[in-house]
């Protein structure tokens, strides 16, 4: 999909109120598309949604969900259904995670970040496919981790949360290619937002984080080339021949070295 030819169609960016949501929102405002902006923090959609009429002179509509809620990917289709809003551009972005001891976080905890990282973007997709279905060309866009390529002790549910999306997404691809759907499953390294407080990153691991904006626009010029999957992460060739060629006790012994909690 040329994003150039999408202007003045509409996007959904979820988890636009921070991080690399936020930049995805920024830029495709920018090269002008309308924006359905989706998170749980209304405020802050509300205060981007006016920066991005005035900056850039697009449309917007706000949508508070909390997509951890089953039927939610619904209700924003129906509410914009009702509008005669078709979704071009599906930016399944939002996510969280949780780092240290698996038993440390409270079943509960997990069930939502399973239900916020892999059924709500499937709940998304399905909702939306007859929205980009009909356009000539149009695009989905699932946010995952290089945390799909290995299983990550001590970040154990979130890793294998990404995994699902990895898989998803790229069979997706192959299925919704003759629909002129691209899906794009899009890999950002360790980057700077709100995902590291929230997951209760250990100090220690917070060195080199890369800029949300440098993940959405990778992202976005790829779009074009049809590629099924975008990384963006720093030595992503050497952690797969790793993760995919060494025997799985010395994979899952080195990635438990670098995720295991300080004393
Ligand atoms: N940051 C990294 O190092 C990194 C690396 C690889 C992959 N990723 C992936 O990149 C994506 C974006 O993360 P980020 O780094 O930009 O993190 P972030 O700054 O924490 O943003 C996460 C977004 O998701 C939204 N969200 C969280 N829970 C939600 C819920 N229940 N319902 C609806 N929206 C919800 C948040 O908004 P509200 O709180 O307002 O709902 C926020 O807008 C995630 O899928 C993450 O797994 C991040």
């Amino acid at each position: 999909m040329k994003l150039n030819e999408a202007k003045g169609d509409w996007a959904l960016v979820t988890g636009a109120s921070s991080g690399i949501g936020q930049e995805f929102a920024i830029q495709l405002a920018r090269a002008g598309m309308h924006l359905v902006l989706v998170a749980r923090r209304r405020e802050r959609l509300e205060a981007l949604a006016l920066n991005l009429q005035q900056d850039y002179g697009v449309q917007t509509r706000v949508i508070a969900a909390d997509l951890t809620e089953r039927d939610q990917a619904a209700r924003v289709h129906a509410e914009l259904s009702r509008d005669g809003i078709k979704v071009r551009l599906l930016c399944n972005n939002a996510g969280s995670g949780r780092w240290g001891r698996f038993e440390s976080t409270a079943a509960v905890d997990y069930e939502r970040m399973n239900a916020l990282n892999t059924s709500a973007m499937v709940a998304m997709c399905h909702c939306f496919f007859e929205d980009l279905k009909s356009f000539p060309s149009s695009a989905v866009i699932n946010v995952s981790s290089p945390a799909t390529y290995q299983p990550v002790p001590y970040m154990a549910v979130y890793a294998a949360s990404k995994a699902f999306v990895q898989s998803f997404s790229q069979a997706l691809h192959g299925e919704w290619k003759e629909h002129g759907i691209l899906v794009q499953t899009l890999v950002p390294g360790p980057t700077a937002s709100e995902f590291d407080e929230l997951a209760g990153a250990y100090a220690s691991a917070l060195l080199g984080r890369g800029r949300p904006g440098a993940v959405a626009s990778a992202s976005l010029a790829a779009l074009a080339g049809g590629a099924p999957v975008v990384t963006v992460a720093k030595g992503i060739y050497k952690q797969r021949v790793f993760a995919g060629l060494a025997p799985s006790s010395m994979v899952i012994r080195e990635v438990a070295k670098m995720f295991k909690p300080p004393v």
